[in-house]
Protein backbone atom coordinates (compact mmCIF):
# COMPACT_ATOMS: atom_id res chain seq x y z
CA UNK A 1 0.00 0.00 0.00
CA UNK A 2 1.20 3.68 -0.90
CA UNK A 3 0.41 5.84 2.37
CA UNK A 4 -0.81 8.85 1.00
CA UNK A 5 -2.55 10.11 4.08
CA UNK A 6 -1.12 10.55 7.48
CA UNK A 7 -2.55 11.66 10.66
CA UNK A 8 -0.34 12.21 13.91
CA UNK A 9 -2.27 12.72 17.56
CA UNK A 10 0.06 14.99 19.76
CA UNK A 11 1.59 18.07 18.30
CA UNK A 12 4.29 18.55 20.99
CA UNK A 13 8.24 18.46 20.58
CA UNK A 14 7.93 15.22 18.76
CA UNK A 15 4.66 14.96 16.52
CA UNK A 16 5.06 18.64 15.13
CA UNK A 17 8.76 18.61 13.69
CA UNK A 18 8.50 14.82 13.20
CA UNK A 19 5.66 15.63 11.03
CA UNK A 20 6.89 18.71 9.51
CA UNK A 21 10.09 17.05 8.14
CA UNK A 22 7.86 13.56 6.82
CA UNK A 23 5.42 16.67 5.17
CA UNK A 24 8.78 18.73 4.02
CA UNK A 25 10.56 15.06 2.00
CA UNK A 26 7.00 13.52 0.80
CA UNK A 27 5.30 15.87 -1.08
CA UNK A 28 2.60 13.70 -2.40
CA UNK A 29 2.09 12.86 1.12
CA UNK A 30 -0.98 15.13 3.17
CA UNK A 31 -0.02 14.65 6.98
CA UNK A 32 -2.61 16.06 9.78
CA UNK A 33 -1.31 16.60 12.85
CA UNK A 34 -4.42 17.09 15.25
CA UNK A 35 -4.17 17.79 18.87
CA UNK A 36 -6.87 18.26 22.16
CA UNK A 37 -4.73 21.52 23.21
CA UNK A 38 -6.71 24.00 20.83
CA UNK A 39 -3.73 27.19 21.86
CA UNK A 40 -1.17 24.68 20.72
CA UNK A 41 -2.71 24.03 17.34
CA UNK A 42 -3.42 27.96 16.98
CA UNK A 43 0.00 28.55 17.62
CA UNK A 44 1.13 25.85 15.10
CA UNK A 45 -0.93 28.08 12.41
CA UNK A 46 0.41 31.33 13.51
CA UNK A 47 1.16 33.42 10.08
CA UNK A 48 4.82 34.18 11.08
CA UNK A 49 6.60 31.01 11.82
CA UNK A 50 8.71 32.51 14.81
CA UNK A 51 5.24 32.03 16.35
CA UNK A 52 5.20 28.69 16.44
CA UNK A 53 5.26 26.72 19.65
CA UNK A 54 8.68 25.06 19.65
CA UNK A 55 11.27 26.47 19.01
CA UNK A 56 14.48 24.36 16.67
CA UNK A 57 16.79 25.56 14.31
CA UNK A 58 15.26 25.30 11.32
CA UNK A 59 11.64 24.27 12.05
CA UNK A 60 10.13 27.79 10.84
CA UNK A 61 11.54 26.99 7.50
CA UNK A 62 10.35 23.50 7.58
CA UNK A 63 6.72 24.55 8.16
CA UNK A 64 7.04 27.51 5.87
CA UNK A 65 7.38 25.45 3.03
CA UNK A 66 4.75 21.95 3.91
CA UNK A 67 2.25 24.08 5.67
CA UNK A 68 -0.82 24.44 3.17
CA UNK A 69 0.88 22.67 0.62
CA UNK A 70 0.53 18.93 2.35
CA UNK A 71 0.75 19.95 6.21
CA UNK A 72 -2.41 20.83 8.24
CA UNK A 73 -2.73 21.32 12.27
CA UNK A 74 -6.03 21.14 13.16
CA UNK A 75 -8.31 20.03 16.28
CA UNK A 76 -10.68 18.14 14.30
CA UNK A 77 -9.08 14.89 15.40
CA UNK A 78 -11.58 12.20 14.41
CA UNK A 79 -11.68 13.39 11.09
CA UNK A 80 -8.08 13.24 10.39
CA UNK A 81 -8.49 9.50 12.14
CA UNK A 82 -11.01 8.89 9.48
CA UNK A 83 -9.10 10.00 6.63
CA UNK A 84 -5.69 8.99 7.30
CA UNK A 85 -4.30 5.35 6.19
CA UNK A 86 -1.48 5.64 8.90
CA UNK A 87 -2.32 7.29 12.65
CA UNK A 88 1.35 8.37 14.35
CA UNK A 89 0.29 8.46 18.29
CA UNK A 90 2.86 11.25 19.39
CA UNK A 91 1.18 12.02 23.33
CA UNK A 92 2.77 12.20 26.22
CA UNK A 93 3.93 9.47 28.70
CA UNK A 94 5.04 11.32 31.46
CA UNK A 95 5.99 9.35 34.86
CA UNK A 96 2.34 8.31 36.79
CA UNK A 97 2.12 10.54 39.54
CA UNK A 98 -0.69 8.21 41.52
CA UNK A 99 -1.59 4.79 42.07
CA UNK A 100 0.34 1.58 41.17
CA UNK A 101 4.19 2.90 39.69
CA UNK A 102 3.44 6.20 41.47
CA UNK A 103 6.92 7.95 40.40
CA UNK A 104 7.97 5.45 38.25
CA UNK A 105 6.07 3.87 35.28
CA UNK A 106 5.32 5.76 32.43
CA UNK A 107 1.50 6.84 33.02
CA UNK A 108 -0.35 5.29 29.14
CA UNK A 109 -3.81 6.95 29.91
CA UNK A 110 -3.24 9.24 27.01
CA UNK A 111 -2.01 6.18 24.67
CA UNK A 112 -5.21 4.54 25.60
CA UNK A 113 -7.72 7.45 25.43
CA UNK A 114 -6.08 7.86 21.34
CA UNK A 115 -6.45 4.01 20.97
CA UNK A 116 -10.08 4.18 22.04
CA UNK A 117 -10.83 7.22 20.31
CA UNK A 118 -9.00 5.52 17.06
CA UNK A 119 -11.61 2.29 17.60
CA UNK A 120 -14.75 4.18 17.86
CA UNK A 121 -13.87 6.60 14.73
CA UNK A 122 -11.64 4.20 12.42
CA UNK A 123 -14.48 2.77 9.27
CA UNK A 124 -11.68 1.46 6.91
CA UNK A 125 -8.24 -0.45 7.63
CA UNK A 126 -5.40 1.60 9.07
CA UNK A 127 -2.02 1.27 10.74
CA UNK A 128 -1.40 2.85 14.15
CA UNK A 129 2.32 3.85 14.70
CA UNK A 130 3.44 4.31 18.00
CA UNK A 131 5.71 7.16 17.75
CA UNK A 132 5.29 7.78 21.66
CA UNK A 133 7.70 6.17 23.67
CA UNK A 134 6.79 3.32 25.68
CA UNK A 135 6.97 0.41 27.99
CA UNK A 136 7.62 -3.15 26.35
CA UNK A 137 4.12 -4.69 25.33
CA UNK A 138 2.34 -1.54 25.40
CA UNK A 139 1.23 -2.56 21.21
CA UNK A 140 -0.25 -5.47 22.82
CA UNK A 141 -2.93 -3.33 25.25
CA UNK A 142 -3.43 -1.13 21.62
CA UNK A 143 -4.52 -3.95 19.90
CA UNK A 144 -6.12 -5.60 22.67
CA UNK A 145 -8.33 -2.21 22.77
CA UNK A 146 -8.34 -1.83 18.68
CA UNK A 147 -9.34 -5.27 18.19
CA UNK A 148 -12.62 -5.61 20.40
CA UNK A 149 -14.80 -2.66 18.29
CA UNK A 150 -16.46 -5.03 16.33
CA UNK A 151 -16.62 -3.17 13.10
CA UNK A 152 -14.53 -5.39 10.85
CA UNK A 153 -11.89 -2.62 10.71
CA UNK A 154 -8.62 -4.49 10.51
CA UNK A 155 -5.24 -2.92 12.20
CA UNK A 156 -1.99 -3.19 12.27
CA UNK A 157 0.43 -1.63 14.96
CA UNK A 158 3.71 -0.89 14.36
CA UNK A 159 6.68 0.54 16.88
CA UNK A 160 8.77 3.45 14.87
CA UNK A 161 10.27 5.68 17.58
CA UNK A 162 11.75 8.88 17.51
CA UNK A 163 15.42 9.27 18.51
CA UNK A 164 15.60 13.12 18.00
CA UNK A 165 17.24 15.29 20.29
CA UNK A 166 15.81 18.61 20.89
CA UNK A 167 17.77 21.50 19.28
CA UNK A 168 18.78 19.45 16.84
CA UNK A 169 15.72 18.20 15.84
CA UNK A 170 15.42 18.81 12.17
CA UNK A 171 18.87 17.85 11.38
CA UNK A 172 18.41 14.70 13.21
CA UNK A 173 15.27 14.09 11.12
CA UNK A 174 16.55 14.79 8.10
CA UNK A 175 19.95 12.75 8.61
CA UNK A 176 19.00 10.02 11.09
CA UNK A 177 21.41 7.52 12.31
CA UNK A 178 19.10 5.08 11.91
CA UNK A 179 15.01 4.75 11.62
CA UNK A 180 13.26 1.74 13.62
CA UNK A 181 10.39 0.17 12.65
CA UNK A 182 9.11 -2.98 14.87
CA UNK A 183 5.73 -4.90 13.26
CA UNK A 184 3.95 -8.52 13.14
CA UNK A 185 5.65 -11.11 11.43
CA UNK A 186 2.29 -11.86 9.86
CA UNK A 187 1.70 -11.22 6.35
CA UNK A 188 -0.02 -8.10 6.69
CA UNK A 189 2.31 -7.08 9.68
CA UNK A 190 5.20 -7.24 6.92
CA UNK A 191 3.00 -5.23 4.21
CA UNK A 192 2.47 -2.31 6.88
CA UNK A 193 6.22 -2.59 8.23
CA UNK A 194 7.01 -2.28 4.40
CA UNK A 195 4.34 0.58 3.62
CA UNK A 196 6.08 2.67 6.28
CA UNK A 197 9.61 1.55 5.16
CA UNK A 198 9.10 3.03 1.63
CA UNK A 199 7.90 6.37 3.11
CA UNK A 200 11.08 7.39 4.65
CA UNK A 201 13.09 5.69 2.14
CA UNK A 202 12.15 8.93 0.20
CA UNK A 203 15.12 10.50 2.11
CA UNK A 204 16.95 8.21 4.39
CA UNK A 205 18.98 5.90 2.81
CA UNK A 206 17.26 2.10 2.88
CA UNK A 207 20.70 0.58 4.96
CA UNK A 208 20.22 2.86 7.63
CA UNK A 209 15.92 1.38 7.85
CA UNK A 210 16.02 -1.43 10.34
CA UNK A 211 13.61 -3.18 10.78
CA UNK A 212 12.20 -5.74 14.45
CA UNK A 213 9.56 -7.56 16.45
CA UNK A 214 7.38 -4.64 18.11
CA UNK A 215 8.86 -5.71 21.55
CA UNK A 216 12.41 -5.02 20.51
CA UNK A 217 11.51 -1.65 18.66
CA UNK A 218 9.66 -0.46 21.95
CA UNK A 219 12.83 -1.90 24.01
CA UNK A 220 15.45 -0.26 21.86
CA UNK A 221 14.22 3.56 22.42
CA UNK A 222 14.45 2.69 26.46
CA UNK A 223 17.53 1.12 26.02
CA UNK A 224 18.77 3.74 23.75
CA UNK A 225 17.95 6.70 25.99
CA UNK A 226 19.38 4.81 29.32
CA UNK A 227 22.81 3.88 27.82
CA UNK A 228 23.21 7.47 26.68
CA UNK A 229 21.84 9.23 29.98
CA UNK A 230 24.26 6.38 31.95
CA UNK A 231 27.21 7.64 29.75
CA UNK A 232 26.64 11.30 31.59
CA UNK A 233 26.14 9.86 34.87
CA UNK A 234 29.46 8.47 34.36
CA UNK A 235 31.37 11.11 33.86
CA UNK A 236 29.40 12.72 35.83
CA UNK A 237 30.64 10.30 38.88
CA UNK A 238 34.18 10.80 37.71
CA UNK A 239 33.77 14.57 37.76
CA UNK A 240 33.24 14.51 41.60
CA UNK A 241 36.74 12.41 42.10
CA UNK A 242 38.66 14.56 39.44
CA UNK A 243 37.64 16.97 42.19
CA UNK A 244 38.99 15.69 44.98
CA UNK A 245 41.90 14.10 43.38
CA UNK A 246 43.42 16.93 41.32
CA UNK A 247 42.80 15.22 38.05
CA UNK A 248 40.35 17.06 35.28
CA UNK A 249 37.43 15.97 33.98
CA UNK A 250 37.57 17.34 30.31
CA UNK A 251 41.19 15.99 30.02
CA UNK A 252 39.51 12.60 31.35
CA UNK A 253 37.08 12.30 28.77
CA UNK A 254 39.16 13.39 26.26
CA UNK A 255 41.24 10.90 26.81
CA UNK A 256 38.86 7.89 27.20
CA UNK A 257 37.31 9.11 24.55
CA UNK A 258 39.91 8.85 21.52
CA UNK A 259 39.43 5.46 22.35
CA UNK A 260 37.39 4.11 19.62
CA UNK A 261 35.58 1.11 21.70
CA UNK A 262 34.22 4.19 24.41
CA UNK A 263 33.76 7.10 21.74
CA UNK A 264 33.97 10.74 21.88
CA UNK A 265 30.33 11.86 22.12
CA UNK A 266 28.12 12.22 25.23
CA UNK A 267 30.64 12.28 27.79
CA UNK A 268 30.37 16.38 28.92
CA UNK A 269 30.28 16.20 32.75
CA UNK A 270 27.91 18.86 33.39
CA UNK A 271 25.11 19.90 36.63
CA UNK A 272 23.05 16.88 34.88
CA UNK A 273 20.97 15.85 32.87
CA UNK A 274 17.47 17.14 32.12
CA UNK A 275 14.57 16.80 29.24
CA UNK A 276 11.56 14.56 28.86
CA UNK A 277 13.00 11.59 28.53
CA UNK A 278 16.28 10.15 29.64
CA UNK A 279 14.93 10.02 33.66
CA UNK A 280 10.95 9.37 32.39
CA UNK A 281 12.46 6.40 30.43
CA UNK A 282 14.85 5.22 33.26
CA UNK A 283 12.56 4.98 35.73
CA UNK A 284 10.30 3.28 33.06
CA UNK A 285 12.70 1.08 32.47
CA UNK A 286 13.36 -0.23 36.50
CA UNK A 287 9.94 -0.45 36.95
CA UNK A 288 9.79 -2.99 34.03
CA UNK A 289 12.88 -4.44 35.55
CA UNK A 290 11.17 -4.64 39.13
CA UNK A 291 7.34 -6.05 38.10
CA UNK A 292 9.23 -8.96 36.34
CA UNK A 293 11.48 -9.06 39.90
CA UNK A 294 14.70 -8.79 38.37
CA UNK A 295 15.67 -6.72 41.21
CA UNK A 296 19.85 -6.16 40.08
CA UNK A 297 18.86 -5.20 36.80
CA UNK A 298 16.22 -2.67 38.19
CA UNK A 299 18.88 -1.30 41.07
CA UNK A 300 21.77 -1.41 38.14
CA UNK A 301 19.88 1.28 36.23
CA UNK A 302 18.27 2.82 39.07
CA UNK A 303 21.76 4.62 39.68
CA UNK A 304 21.73 6.42 36.70
CA UNK A 305 19.19 8.54 38.35
CA UNK A 306 20.75 8.18 41.88
CA UNK A 307 24.10 9.67 40.55
CA UNK A 308 22.19 12.45 38.74
CA UNK A 309 20.09 13.55 41.59
CA UNK A 310 23.28 13.74 43.63
CA UNK A 311 25.03 16.12 40.92
CA UNK A 312 22.24 18.65 41.09
CA UNK A 313 22.57 18.48 44.65
CA UNK A 314 26.14 18.97 44.61
CA UNK A 315 26.17 21.93 42.15
CA UNK A 316 23.59 23.83 44.91
CA UNK A 317 25.65 22.87 47.81
CA UNK A 318 28.95 23.82 46.63
CA UNK A 319 27.31 27.30 45.93
CA UNK A 320 26.16 27.12 49.19
CA UNK A 321 29.50 26.41 50.60
CA UNK A 322 31.32 28.56 48.85
CA UNK A 323 29.22 31.44 49.40
CA UNK A 324 30.51 31.45 53.32
CA UNK A 325 27.32 28.84 54.17
CA UNK A 326 25.08 31.32 53.72
CA UNK A 327 23.00 32.69 50.58
CA UNK A 328 20.19 34.43 52.12
CA UNK A 329 18.85 37.44 50.59
CA UNK A 330 22.18 36.81 48.37
CA UNK A 331 21.59 37.28 44.59
CA UNK A 332 22.30 34.65 42.40
CA UNK A 333 22.28 34.92 38.97
CA UNK A 334 20.93 32.00 36.06
CA UNK A 335 22.39 32.05 32.97
CA UNK A 336 19.87 29.60 31.28
CA UNK A 337 16.67 28.27 32.15
CA UNK A 338 16.54 24.78 29.62
CA UNK A 339 17.59 21.77 30.19
CA UNK A 340 20.06 22.36 27.08
CA UNK A 341 20.66 24.87 24.40
CA UNK A 342 18.73 25.45 21.52
CA UNK A 343 15.25 24.56 22.74
CA UNK A 344 12.50 26.04 25.04
CA UNK A 345 11.86 23.32 26.50
CA UNK A 346 12.64 23.23 30.10
CA UNK A 347 11.60 19.68 31.45
CA UNK A 348 13.46 18.30 34.15
CA UNK A 349 15.65 20.89 33.43
CA UNK A 350 18.61 20.81 36.32
CA UNK A 351 18.23 24.61 37.00
CA UNK A 352 15.02 23.79 38.05
CA UNK A 353 15.96 21.71 40.95
CA UNK A 354 19.27 24.05 41.82
CA UNK A 355 16.90 27.01 41.85
CA UNK A 356 15.01 24.97 44.51
CA UNK A 357 17.33 24.22 46.45
CA UNK A 358 18.54 28.00 47.08
CA UNK A 359 15.15 29.34 47.01
CA UNK A 360 14.85 26.75 50.47
CA UNK A 361 18.50 28.75 51.42
CA UNK A 362 16.60 31.86 51.39
CA UNK A 363 19.04 32.96 48.26
CA UNK A 364 17.03 35.11 45.50
CA UNK A 365 17.52 33.42 42.15
CA UNK A 366 17.99 36.01 39.27
CA UNK A 367 17.11 34.49 35.95
CA UNK A 368 18.08 35.19 32.31
CA UNK A 369 17.47 32.56 29.19
CA UNK A 370 17.35 33.32 25.75
CA UNK A 371 14.22 31.46 24.71
CA UNK A 372 12.53 30.87 28.47
CA UNK A 373 10.14 33.59 29.95
CA UNK A 374 9.28 34.00 33.72
CA UNK A 375 5.61 32.63 33.73
CA UNK A 376 7.47 29.05 32.28
CA UNK A 377 10.34 29.33 35.00
CA UNK A 378 7.63 29.93 37.82
CA UNK A 379 5.12 27.06 36.75
CA UNK A 380 8.30 24.65 36.76
CA UNK A 381 8.93 25.51 40.37
CA UNK A 382 5.39 25.39 41.14
CA UNK A 383 5.05 21.95 39.93
CA UNK A 384 7.92 20.94 42.41
CA UNK A 385 5.01 21.15 45.41
CA UNK A 386 7.97 22.81 47.73
CA UNK A 387 6.58 25.88 48.81
CA UNK A 388 3.46 28.23 47.10
CA UNK A 389 3.19 30.05 44.21
CA UNK A 390 3.73 33.28 45.88
CA UNK A 391 6.96 32.34 47.40
CA UNK A 392 8.54 31.40 43.89
CA UNK A 393 7.40 33.90 42.62
CA UNK A 394 9.34 37.13 45.19
CA UNK A 395 12.31 34.42 45.11
CA UNK A 396 12.76 34.36 41.49
CA UNK A 397 13.61 37.97 39.43
CA UNK A 398 13.94 37.46 35.62
CA UNK A 399 15.64 39.24 33.28
CA UNK A 400 15.58 40.12 29.74
CA UNK A 401 19.37 40.17 29.37
CA UNK A 402 22.21 39.01 31.20
CA UNK A 403 23.80 42.26 32.25
CA UNK A 404 20.49 43.18 34.32
CA UNK A 405 20.42 39.71 35.72
CA UNK A 406 24.33 39.73 37.00
CA UNK A 407 24.31 43.27 38.25
CA UNK A 408 24.91 43.29 42.23
CA UNK A 409 25.20 39.52 42.19
CA UNK A 410 27.15 37.86 44.30
CA UNK A 411 27.15 34.60 41.91
CA UNK A 412 27.27 33.13 38.68
CA UNK A 413 25.41 29.91 37.84
CA UNK A 414 25.80 28.50 34.61
CA UNK A 415 22.78 25.83 34.01
CA UNK A 416 22.46 25.77 29.70
CA UNK A 417 25.22 25.75 27.30
CA UNK A 418 23.52 28.24 25.15
CA UNK A 419 26.86 29.56 22.95
CA UNK A 420 26.01 33.32 23.40
CA UNK A 421 27.44 33.14 26.75
CA UNK A 422 30.32 32.85 25.51
CA UNK A 423 30.07 36.18 23.72
CA UNK A 424 29.34 38.26 26.69
CA UNK A 425 31.24 41.02 27.74
CA UNK A 426 32.74 39.54 31.38
CA UNK A 427 34.55 42.63 32.29
CA UNK A 428 31.32 44.54 31.98
CA UNK A 429 29.74 42.00 33.96
CA UNK A 430 32.16 41.37 36.73
CA UNK A 431 32.17 45.55 37.73
CA UNK A 432 28.77 45.51 37.82
CA UNK A 433 28.83 42.18 40.57
CA UNK A 434 29.25 41.97 44.41
CA UNK A 435 32.97 41.41 45.51
CA UNK A 436 34.23 38.45 45.72
CA UNK A 437 32.75 37.13 42.48
CA UNK A 438 31.89 33.49 41.77
CA UNK A 439 31.06 31.58 38.37
CA UNK A 440 29.90 27.99 38.45
CA UNK A 441 30.30 26.70 35.17
CA UNK A 442 27.50 23.68 35.19
CA UNK A 443 27.94 22.82 31.67
CA UNK A 444 32.08 23.82 31.22
CA UNK A 445 31.31 26.60 28.54
CA UNK A 446 33.87 29.39 29.64
CA UNK A 447 37.05 30.23 29.47
CA UNK A 448 38.75 29.80 32.94
CA UNK A 449 41.58 31.61 32.35
CA UNK A 450 39.94 34.38 30.66
CA UNK A 451 37.36 35.01 33.53
CA UNK A 452 39.82 34.47 36.18
CA UNK A 453 42.42 37.25 34.86
CA UNK A 454 39.72 39.67 34.95
CA UNK A 455 38.95 38.95 38.27
CA UNK A 456 36.23 36.10 38.63
CA UNK A 457 36.94 33.04 41.07
CA UNK A 458 35.81 30.22 38.44
CA UNK A 459 34.90 26.71 39.13
CA UNK A 460 33.60 24.35 36.28
CA UNK A 461 32.41 20.60 37.17
CA UNK A 462 35.05 18.38 37.63
CA UNK A 463 38.62 20.28 37.90
C1 LIG B 1 7.18 12.97 23.25
C2 LIG B 1 6.85 11.51 23.14
O1 LIG B 1 5.66 11.32 22.54
C3 LIG B 1 7.05 10.88 24.46
O2 LIG B 1 6.76 9.55 24.47
C4 LIG B 1 8.49 11.04 24.71
O3 LIG B 1 8.94 10.22 25.71
C5 LIG B 1 8.70 12.48 25.00
O4 LIG B 1 8.43 13.16 23.87
P1 LIG B 1 6.44 15.28 23.40
O5 LIG B 1 6.13 15.45 21.96
O6 LIG B 1 7.72 15.83 23.90
O7 LIG B 1 6.31 13.75 23.76
O8 LIG B 1 5.28 15.72 24.35
P2 LIG B 1 4.48 17.05 24.34
O9 LIG B 1 5.30 18.17 23.80
O10 LIG B 1 3.88 17.15 25.70
O11 LIG B 1 3.32 16.78 23.24
C6 LIG B 1 2.29 15.88 23.36
C7 LIG B 1 1.04 16.52 22.78
O12 LIG B 1 0.00 15.55 22.77
C8 LIG B 1 0.52 17.72 23.56
O13 LIG B 1 0.45 18.84 22.70
C9 LIG B 1 -0.87 17.28 24.04
O14 LIG B 1 -1.83 18.33 24.04
C10 LIG B 1 -1.23 16.21 23.03
N1 LIG B 1 -2.23 15.26 23.50
C11 LIG B 1 -2.07 14.61 24.68
C12 LIG B 1 -3.35 15.00 22.71
O15 LIG B 1 -3.53 15.60 21.66
N2 LIG B 1 -4.27 14.07 23.16
C13 LIG B 1 -4.16 13.42 24.34
O16 LIG B 1 -4.99 12.60 24.69
C14 LIG B 1 -3.01 13.71 25.13
C1 LIG C 1 17.45 12.48 24.23
C2 LIG C 1 18.12 11.49 23.24
O1 LIG C 1 19.41 12.00 22.89
C3 LIG C 1 17.25 11.31 22.01
O2 LIG C 1 17.82 10.34 21.15
C4 LIG C 1 15.88 10.86 22.46
O3 LIG C 1 15.02 10.74 21.33
C5 LIG C 1 15.28 11.83 23.44
O4 LIG C 1 16.16 12.01 24.54
P1 LIG C 1 17.21 15.12 24.37
O5 LIG C 1 16.77 14.85 25.79
O6 LIG C 1 16.36 15.97 23.51
O7 LIG C 1 17.40 13.75 23.58
O8 LIG C 1 18.66 15.80 24.41
P2 LIG C 1 20.14 15.25 24.67
O9 LIG C 1 21.03 15.92 23.71
O10 LIG C 1 20.20 13.79 24.72
O11 LIG C 1 20.48 15.86 26.10
C6 LIG C 1 19.87 15.41 27.30
C7 LIG C 1 20.51 16.05 28.50
O12 LIG C 1 21.82 15.53 28.70
C8 LIG C 1 20.67 17.56 28.41
O13 LIG C 1 20.35 18.15 29.64
C9 LIG C 1 22.14 17.73 28.09
O14 LIG C 1 22.65 18.97 28.49
C10 LIG C 1 22.74 16.59 28.89
N1 LIG C 1 24.06 16.15 28.40
C11 LIG C 1 24.20 15.64 27.15
C12 LIG C 1 25.17 16.21 29.26
O15 LIG C 1 25.05 16.66 30.40
N2 LIG C 1 26.38 15.76 28.81
C13 LIG C 1 26.54 15.24 27.55
O16 LIG C 1 27.67 14.83 27.22
C14 LIG C 1 25.41 15.20 26.70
Amino acid sequence: MKITKICCIGAGYVGGPTMAVIAQRCPDVRVTVVDVNVERIAAWNSENVDNIPIYEPGLGEVVKEARGRNLFFSTEIEKAIDEAQVIFISVNTPTKTYGKGKGMAADLKFIELCARQIAITAKDNKIVVEKSTLPVRTAEAIKSILSNTGNGVQFQILSNPEFLAEGTAVQDLLCPDRILIGGDSSAEGKKAIQSLVDSYAKWVPIDRILTTNVWSSELSKLTANAFLAQRISSINAMSELCEKTGADVNEVAKAIGMDSRIGSKFLKASVGFGGSCFQKDILNLVYIAKSYGLTEVADYWEQVIIMNDHQKRRFSSNIVKTLYNTVSDKKIAFLGWAFKKDTNDTRESAAIYVANDLINEQALIAVYDPKVLRNKILSDLDTLETRSSDANASNILSFDNPYDACKDAHAIAILTEWDEFAEYDWQRIFDSMKRPSFIFDGRNILCGPKLESIGFHYQPIGS
